[in-house]
């Protein structure tokens, strides 16, 4: 486990009118507090705001919100115009690529925001955010700082919460919540749906997220399905999905490293697809360090499997692609946690970035396959 500093209650000083200030430091991907802030207003230039940004002075905004955001994205078209490293390979692009993202979310993350303890913001021109910051955050309790960024990340989150998720091979929506997988790219869900199903009795569903491959398995006919997760914001917004579809009659669930206790014929996973370290505790569910879930889950998965049951494993050959894992890998790993591939489905991704050939990582996307891997264990 790596430990990441206490930013949740972390303070954040400044001076303003000649007298010192403090408040709490909200950053929920993990950025220790600024050391260097200056208080800014409309009056700064975009080229100053990202030059000072760019070498570590965070600028606490006093100005209009609306002037906040334009100023925001000024600051990103200067990030965004600077030429990219070229990359000798794959592996490379990638490297280079989250270098990039780290970097542009520091420097972004540099302009902040003042929030009163009920979650209003005292600037002009500003949005109501309580609702969206009380979802993402919890009670307010005290006056804080947040940078405008998260904050605009918060509100997005609010208003996906809020439509939902379309998701075809359900016929319903998914609410996610801030923080939570949302399962926008539908193919993989897809593939859930029309996998056989070994037994309607009992499945277990490992890493619930928004809690979608549960509600699936349910309504495919799955009388009782147990889904674990260890992040509670994970855990609370598959309890809102379950309950809201009318299945909590059917559908557990609960806290748990991987599997729940016992054996269950179905047992399904979609593990984080790329092995990487995640940039913000934000991108857990999208970077599996050191592979740790992936082989969690198969090394576990022959003692959690009742006598001819099967596992489900959701993944996307992307990492392949970008040189983080070869196919060799998997299946030696397949083979070492003592199982059989019965069959593989795939699909292919049709979300715009697989066709975007801007992005630095556009050959790895194209040629990207997501599979269903139906695994039973050898010995049983
Ligand atoms: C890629 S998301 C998949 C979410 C959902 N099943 C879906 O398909 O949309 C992976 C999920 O696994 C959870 N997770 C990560 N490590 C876990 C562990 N050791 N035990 C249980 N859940 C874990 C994450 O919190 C995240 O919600």
């Amino acid at each position: 486990m790596t430990l990441q500093p206490d930013t949740k209650h972390a303070a954040v000083n400044w001076t303003e009118a000649g007298e010192s200030r403090s408040a709490r430091w909200r950053s929920e991907n993990g950025a220790p507090p600024p050391r260097r802030v200056t208080v800014v207003d409309d009056t700064i230039t975009a080229d100053a705001a990202y030059r000072q940004a760019s070498e570590g002075t965070a600028l606490l905004w006093r100005g209009d919100f609306q002037n906040a955001r334009q100023l925001l994205q000024a600051m990103a078209r200067r990030i965004d115009r600077k030429p990219r490293k070229p990359a000798a390979s794959p592996t490379e692009a990638f490297n280079f690529h989250r270098q990039y993202q780290s970097q542009r979310a520091r420097t972004l993350g540099m302009l902040l925001l003042p929030l009163e303890a009920d979650f209003s913001i005292p600037l002009r021109r500003a949005p109501d955010v309580k609702q969206a910051c009380a979802e993402a955050y919890g009670a307010g309790e005290v006056p804080s700082v947040v940078s405008l960024r998260e904050l605009l990340g918060v509100i997005g989150a609010h208003e996906w919460r809020k439509s939902g998720v379309d998701i075809p091979a359900l016929g319903v929506r998914i609410h996610p919540h801030y923080g939570v997988f949302s399962p926008v790219r539908g193919e993989y869900v897809q593939l859930v749906a029309e996998a056989p199903l070994p037994s309607t009795a009992l499945a277990f569903d490992i890493g619930a997220g928004t809690g979608v491959l549960a509600a699936l398995l349910a309504r495919r006919g799955v009388n009782h399905v147990i889904a674990t997760d260890q992040d509670p914001r994970a855990l609370a917004c598959a309890r809102q999905n379950i309950a809201r579809l009318g299945l909590a009659g059917r559908v557990e669930i609960v806290e748990a490293d991987l599997f729940p206790p016992g054996r269950a014929p179905l047992v399904v996973c979609n593990p984080p697809w790329l092995p990487a370290r995640a940039n913000s505790p934000l991108e857990h569910a999208i970077y599996d360090p050191d592979s740790r879930m992936l082989k969690g889950f198969l090394n576990g998965l022959a003692a959690h499997l009742e006598p001819g049951g099967e596992g489900w494993l959701i993944l996307s050959d992307l990492a392949e692609h970008l040189g983080l894992r070869t196919r060799a890998w998997l299946l030696a790993a397949f083979d070492a946690a003592g199982l059989n591939v019965v069959a593989r489905m795939d699909t292919k991704p049709t979300h715009p970035r697989a066709a975007d050939d801007t992005d630095p990582l556009h050959a790895a996307r194209a040629a990207e396959v997501t599979s269903l891997w139906r695994l039973t264990a050898r010995n049983t």
